[in-house]
């Protein structure tokens, strides 16, 4: 019915579209840099021995409501869930590490080589206030290392191998920035220790009754969340809570024996991979799934929106799904924002164009074009054939605008003769060269 409204309304109105509020395009030569990112994550995470996970891009809204938390701002707000026609609710993915989840118990992959380690991209949707770094439709490079716990293995025993595989995944992360030249990647830590009653539980209690006392003084998201999520208080930038929550207590002074011995095997492990931090007890992330070490990296050139990466270990998610108990610890990467402090810092320069525009005339001439172009390509090399001959003068125009670096004139002559006419646009210089002299030379100068 709604369809059929719709289509019934566009054709009186002859509405023009526009991308959805929060949805982008995103277009040449800015995808150059995307798919140069992507590239360089699939490279860098293989190294580390990661294999690629591509899951649905809608789930059923249960698993993301059972694994974030019902009362987080994800969940609460912003996803976009709908009903089937079925009557099943579902919703499009605010995030993956649910459905890494889902598919690792799915596929029986607790009997795959473990640790299990996993990378995914693609495209995440919130349905939040858009601004600079902020979409609806946005994209993650994550990754995830899941294991399963075998019987006589588990508790203190663990803590030594469980800080290094933290340490190590965050070590990727950073590599990955360094490879892509991101400059001022900052990593923060903290421990949020996990749900036990001599561990988070008994801090989230005396972090409440401390809020209590000040709640007056408190902006109405912060008072609210004192029932509902307390430890997202920690997490407000609003400029007049800032003092009070400084003087709020410290989860680090709150964390169980294990916890806090396996943050300072986090710490020790970071240093040993040369990999600089500052500890942040206020990072406490907006998803419910987190234990013990919680990591954010911000970047520069983003403005408020300044994280670019997230993450964390959730030991105990793939459990709450219905699976085995299993050790989890993963990050996501906010790529809109990775792309655009690349950019900011002038490492955005895509050099679109084309290596060789191949200005023709003449019947015969079109064939060599033909036959040219094809080889060139062959080659590897980017090449503009007009479909049309062009007067001389008109093709070097063409070829200016679209930033060839050469252009390979071939009229009468040179299909006599055999030797073509390059022509290097930059200092507008020309030459007579063999087909395989002009290779040679795109070979040497053109970087691929
Ligand atoms: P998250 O902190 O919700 O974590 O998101 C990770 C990153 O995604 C953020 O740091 C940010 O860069 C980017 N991001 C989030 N929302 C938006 C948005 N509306 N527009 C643009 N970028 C955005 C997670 O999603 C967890 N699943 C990460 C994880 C994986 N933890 C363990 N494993």
């Amino acid at each position: 019915m709604r369809v059929a409204g719709a289509l019934s309304g566009l054709m009186a109105n002859r509405t023009k579209f526009q991308a959805i509020k929060g949805t982008r395009d995103l277009l040449p030569p800015d995808t150059e840099l995307w798919n140069r990112v992507e590239q360089t994550a699939r490279e860098v995470f293989g190294t580390f021995g990661f294999g690629e996970i591509r899951s649905p891009i809608f789930e059923p809204t249960e698993l993301f409501a059972r694994s974030i938390g019902a009362d987080t701002d994800v969940v609460g707000k912003e996803m976009y869930s709908f009903d089937d026609r079925d009557e099943t609710s579902i919703s499009l993915r605010p995030e993956a590490t649910a459905s890494v989840c889902r598919a690792y118990i799915e596929h029986g992959m607790h009997a795959w080589p473990q640790p299990l380690k996993l990378y995914y991209l693609g495209p995440m949707f919130r349905r939040e206030r858009p601004q600079k770094g902020r979409y609806r439709q946005f994209y993650q490079i994550g990754a995830e290392v899941l294991e399963t716990v075998q019987p006589g293995q588990g508790g203190t025993k663990d803590i030594p191998k469980d800080a290094a595989v933290d340490a190590e995944v965050i070590e990727m992360v950073m590599t990955f920035f360094a490879r892509l030249g991101l400059e001022g990647a900052q990593l923060q830590i903290n421990s949020i220790g996990h749900a036990a009653e001599n561990c988070r539980r008994g801090y989230v209690q005396k972090l409440k009754a401390a809020l209590e006392k000040v709640k007056d003084n408190l902006g109405p998201d912060s008072q609210r969340r004192i029932a509902t999520n307390p430890l997202r208080v920690l997490d407000s930038k609003l400029e007049s809570e800032q003092a009070i929550i400084a003087g709020l207590p410290k989860i680090s002074e709150h964390l169980c024996e294990d916890c806090a011995m396996q943050y300072a095997e986090v710490k020790r492990q970071l240093a040993m991979r040369g990999v600089k931090y500052a500890e942040n007890w206020r990072l406490v992330r907006g998803l419910d799934y987190y234990m013990r070490t919680t990591f954010e990296i911000t970047a520069k050139g983003l403005g408020s929106q300044n994280a670019v990466c997230g993450g964390g270990r959730y030991d105990g998610l793939v459990e709450l799904l219905g699976g085995l108990p299993t050790k989890g610890i993963g990050f996501a990467i906010g790529e809109d924002r990775l792309i655009l402090s690349l950019q900011e810092a002038g490492k955005g320069g895509a050099a679109a164009g084309r290596d060789v525009f191949v200005a023709w005339m003449g019947e015969k001439a079109q064939a060599a074009a033909i036959a040219a172009t094809q080889r060139l390509r062959t080659a590897g090399f980017r090449v503009e054939l007009p479909p049309v001959e062009q007067k001389f003068g008109k093709a070097l125009g063409h070829a200016d605008k679209l930033s060839a670096r050469y252009a390979l004139i071939l009229g009468e002559d040179e299909v006599a003769t055999g030797l073509w006419t390059v022509k290097t646009l930059v200092d507008g210089s020309q030459a007579k060269m063999s087909e395989a002299e002009f290779l040679e030379k795109l070979r040497n100068e053109v970087k691929k």
